[in-house]
């Protein structure tokens, strides 16, 4: 059946579509749990969150559960991770672009946040050891896998690097890997976790593979630190969503995430295709990383096409773009585009970086 083209197509929000969401499924572990366990998921609880939860995310990440907590999404809990281990004025490295939630917050603690230029393959390692010389930073927040904004993963070669970096000038190193079981080609690299898991606080979610509705996100890290995220979320909000992490609980018990993920990828594998050969097509001028998996590609757009006007006039051609300051800590984001594939159908993507390339066609002046 041949879908409408919208008259207005939306290239902003990284969510997932309706499609991906196993409302049947989340129905009956919801009634399951809460007839095994209401009289803890109906109650206040540890802060840390609900302990057959943290078992079982512990198992996965052959981690203890002491070493977990769970909280009402991830980002929250990069925020307590913040409050807890930085003071206003430290100095923290994101990559650039970088998630702009993620910046947002590091913002409002009042650090200095420095932008490391993206490459191919993962941060540029000469300009990274040069900041590092220079503002030993507190820490490095990264998206190793698929990278919000970009769909940029980092090579093994570059994650050992930066390890070694972070042992040598003693800096945590914040891994941010939402999208990481979204993977549509290739083969998994080993995590920071793997290679120097002292080193390394992870936060990951259930937003990307089941859903952002049920706000269950969590994080892998020194179990003292765990114990004073914790007291900060207790202070915050007594107790985390348990209604949230029932259904994840019983979700992943049942060993439905598994194939719900399988699922995810045979609807997004052919979008990051279809954007690909969009992009191929109507704006080969322009320059992106072939992502391999996630939510995202990331396009710089040809000399002489700035993405204020282009997004002005995107919208008369019926497109609407992000703005692009949000994910630039520092540098020049004039020129960049986050093109979110995982909401639209092939033929809306196609439809849409043809508007996009006649937009910027008309900002360079030539229509
Ligand atoms: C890199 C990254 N981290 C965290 C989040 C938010 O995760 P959560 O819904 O678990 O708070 C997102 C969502 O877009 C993301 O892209």
């Amino acid at each position: 059946m041949q879908t409408e083209i919208p008259t207005v197509i939306k290239l902003t929000r990284g969510v997932p579509p309706t499609e991906a969401f196993p409302t049947d499924l989340v129905i009956e572990c919801f009634e399951n749990v809460l007839r095994t366990f209401a009289d803890i998921l109906l109650q206040y609880q540890s802060a840390l969150g609900f302990a057959p939860l943290r078992n079982a995310l512990a198992d996965n990440a052959k981690a203890e559960p002491d070493q977990v907590i769970i909280g009402n999404g991830s980002l929250q809990l990069l925020a307590f991770l913040a409050e807890a281990i930085l003071s206003p004025g430290d100095t923290v490295i994101v990559e650039r672009p970088s998630y702009d939630r993620a910046i947002n917050i590091f913002r409002r603690a009042g650090l200095n946040v420095v932008g490391v230029p993206l490459e191919e393959d993962g941060v540029d390692l000469a300009a990274l050891k040069e900041i590092v010389c220079r503002c030993v930073p507190r820490l490095f927040y990264v998206i190793p896998d698929f990278q919000n904004p970009t769909g940029v993963t980092i090579s093994l070669a570059k994650r050992e690097a930066v390890s070694e970096l972070a042992s040598k000038y003693n800096f945590l190193i914040v891994e941010d890997i939402p999208y990481r079981r979204l993977r549509y080609f290739g083969e998994d690299v080993p995590t920071f976790r793997d290679l120097v898991p002292e080193r390394v606080v992870e936060l990951s979610s259930f937003s990307k593979v089941l859903s952002p509705g049920i706000r269950v996100g969590w994080l892998v890290g020194p179990a003292d630190l765990v114990q004073r995220i914790g007291k900060i979320a207790e202070d915050t909000y007594i107790t985390p969503n348990m209604l949230g992490q029932g259904i994840a609980y019983e979700f992943l018990r049942r060993g439905w995430l598994t194939q719900n993920v399988e699922r995810l990828k045979t609807l997004y594998r052919p979008r990051l295709q279809a954007m690909l050969e969009a992009l191929e097509r109507f704006l080969p001028e322009g320059m992106w990383f072939k992502p391999q998996g996630g939510f995202f590609v990331g396009l710089w757009l040809p000399e002489g096409a700035q993405v204020e006007r282009v997004a002005k006039i995107a919208e008369e051609e019926g497109l609407v773009l992000s703005r692009s300051a949000g994910f630039f800590p520092d540098g020049d984001s004039s020129r960049f585009v986050r093109l979110p594939f995982c909401a639209l159908s092939e033929a809306e993507i196609f439809e849409a970086i043809e508007r996009l390339a006649r937009a910027v066609s008309r900002a360079r002046g030539n229509q």
